[in-house]
């Protein structure tokens, strides 16, 4: 297999991660937490999403929590946005980088942003333009690219839509989202062979859940296909309110373990990764899904 010389960890934790937990964490918390992973080495972190808090109360405090962080001069605070009101909210609090999210199959966007896929291009645009415009990077996500929660298996021909949709917008990196942690290594595979045929591996990322524990095989193989940049979070938190079944993504200590191991470099210190994820496993309070958490507190 062809290894990177190194990878790039986005950690979306305190945004993907927070926002399917009942408890609510305190706002102090979530901005503890987050500088917490500003000194862990980590060079991008999704810190919360400025969608309509009534849809994901977790996160109801999205402003205060942009606007409380400790910014570190080389890391880029983004957030998910939906639409235009949300834009404005997220450049009041002065993000670095909007996020903008569809899906590939009507049924997930319908429930999860209330709009057709349709008629989420023109929103989308609309914001992808303004936030170019103010000077922000914008990121794209495609949800259900490997499988759908209500409609089950999704075609690529709607995934290469969408995604030639987003990238016409203007967005400067698209990520790949198995939303429900449903996609295997083969699947990866054949879906990233098409992709790569029309879009630059160093534009793509991938966004992995760990539902059913084929995270990391997936990442070996995309790997092995050129794509450096992979989506995580601290602990393994997080999943989607609106994907029955969601669970968290890889977990960020995880896929670093793997990635130290292996001499492929990213940047990112273990321990301080370790201890930020401690820190919200005692917040949220219960055990959370990360490997590497539970070996290091069973060792103390
Ligand atoms: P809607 O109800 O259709 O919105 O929601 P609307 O435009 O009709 O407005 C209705 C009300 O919402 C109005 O308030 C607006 O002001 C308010 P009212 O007049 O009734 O008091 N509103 C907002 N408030 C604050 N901020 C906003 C905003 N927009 C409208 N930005 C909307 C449409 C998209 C807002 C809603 O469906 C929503 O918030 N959805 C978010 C769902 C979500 O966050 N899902 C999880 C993230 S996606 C994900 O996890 C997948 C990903 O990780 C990748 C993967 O794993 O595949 C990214
Ligand atoms: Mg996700």
């Amino acid at each position: 297999m062809n290894w990177p010389a190194s990878v790039t960890i986005k950690e979306v934790g305190p945004r993907d991660g927070l926002q399917n937990e009942k408890v609510f964490v305190a706002t102090e918390d979530k901005i503890a937490w987050i500088n917490q992973l500003s000194g862990t080495g980590m060079k991008s972190l999704e810190i919360t999403s400025f969608v309509n808090p009534r849809w994901i109360p977790a996160l109801a405090d999205a402003a205060e929590v942009a606007k409380g962080i400790k910014r570190m001069p080389g890391i880029t605070y983004s957030a998910l946005v939906p639409n235009r009101q949300g834009l404005e909210r997220a450049l009041e609090a002065n993000v670095d980088e909007a996020a903008v999210f569809m899906s590939a199959s009507e049924t997930h966007n319908q429930r999860n942003i209330n709009k057709s896929i349709s008629i989420t291009f023109p929103i989308l645009r609309e914001v992808v333009q303004a936030a170019l415009s103010a000077g922000k990077s914008v990121r794209g996500y495609v949800s259900t690219v490997f499988g759908c929660p209500y409609e089950g298996p999704v075609s690529i021909d709607e995934v290469i839509r969408v995604s030639d949709k987003l990238f016409e917008m203007g967005i400067s990196e698209l990520s790949l989202g198995d939303t429900i942690g449903i996609a295997n290594p083969k699947q990866v595979q054949d879906i990233l062979g098409m992709l790569l045929k029309r879009f630059d591996a160093k534009k793509l990322a991938l966004h992995f859940h760990d539902t059913r524990g084929t995270a990391l095989a997936n990442i070996l193989v995309s790997m092995d296909m050129g794509i450096t940049t992979f989506d995580a979070s601290v602990g393994g938190l997080g999943g989607c309110p609106y994907a029955p079944g969601a669970s968290g993504n890889v977990a960020s200590e995880d896929l670093l373990f793997m990635l130290d191991a292996m001499g492929i470099q990213t940047g990112v210190n273990q321990e301080k990764l370790l201890s930020a994820a401690r820190f919200i496993q005692e917040k949220i309070g219960r055990t959370l899904p990360s490997r590497n958490l539970q070996v290091d507190s069973s060792n103390e």
